[in-house]
């Protein structure tokens, strides 16, 4: 992996990717996504259609680095993940650092049909979040916090995880998820993989949901495998 920009650099080693990438001393809510050239955020209604080896490595070292992974049940249904996040490497390095091997990991749900793979032999207490009024009908294992009372509020979201600690934060989409922390103007940062892929017509954006005003945010680095772009952009100060 090369910097493009701020300043070019050759082969980044694995310890400077990870720096790229830091932990926050304060709430982070980061975002990680991949679009492709002309904006579609699935192929064939899968997001890992366009991805690389590359991008599966960004996605390990930002789940590395996050206290919670937090994704949609839309997205939970459709990509099929299981519950384990992290292999033991990188469960290792997490511990070097004074941090859990696993982080927690999150699912957003409004109707609770969450496959059972989700809650299958977790490493760490599975966490649904959802809210009061909502069907709760979820294994014993699994923590369920209600984030408003008629629906889920982002902001308590956010603020349900930081009061069990979880203040860094990565969430993996869907397009609705996404568009409700947008609307809410609470992304601290977005971190999108830019396939090298012309979809065509048909496609989501990484955005879906009602419109909302824009947020502008800051460019912080551009990184290349040689195909695919890694864009990190921050929160504009
Ligand atoms: N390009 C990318 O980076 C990327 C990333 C992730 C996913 N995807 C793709 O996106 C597609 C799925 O899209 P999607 O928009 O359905 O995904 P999603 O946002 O993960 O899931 C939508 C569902 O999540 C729950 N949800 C999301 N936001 C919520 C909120 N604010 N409050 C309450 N519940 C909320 C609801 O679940 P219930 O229906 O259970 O109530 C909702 O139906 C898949 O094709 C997947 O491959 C692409």
């Amino acid at each position: 992996m090369r910097r493009l920009s701020p300043e070019p650099a050759a082969e980044l080693s694995e310890s400077e990717l990870l720096a790229a990438y830091p932990r926050t001393d304060g709430p982070l809510l980061r975002v990680n996504m991949i679009t492709s050239l002309d904006g579609a955020a699935t192929l064939a209604g899968r997001s890992g259609s366009l991805g690389s080896p590359a991008d599966q490595d960004l996605m390990k070292r930002l789940r590395m680095q996050a206290d919670a992974v937090v994704v949609g049940a839309g997205t939970i249904r459709v990509e099929g993940y299981g519950a384990t996040l992290l292999d033991e490497p990188a469960q290792a390095w997490r511990v070097a650092q004074g941090l859990t091997p696993h982080p927690r990991f999150a699912v957003v749900t409004r109707g609770g049909d969450i496959p059972d793979k989700f809650f299958a032999d977790p490493p760490a207490r599975p966490i649904v979040l959802t809210y009061a009024s909502a069907p709760h009908a979820y294994p014993d294992a699994a923590e369920v916090v209600d984030c408003g009372d008629s629906s889920v509020d982002p902001g308590v979201l956010v603020a349900e995880l930081a009061a069990r600690g979880l203040s860094q934060v990565l969430c993996e989409g869907g397009p609705h998820l996404l568009g409700s922390l947008v609307a809410a103007d609470l992304v601290d940062e977005l971190c999108l993989t830019v396939s090298p892929t012309l979809a065509g017509p048909g496609s989501v954006r990484i955005v879906a949901g009602p419109p909302s005003a824009p947020h502008r945010l800051r460019p912080a680095h551009v990184l290349t495998d040689g195909t695919h772009l890694f864009l990190r952009h921050v929160r504009a100060r």
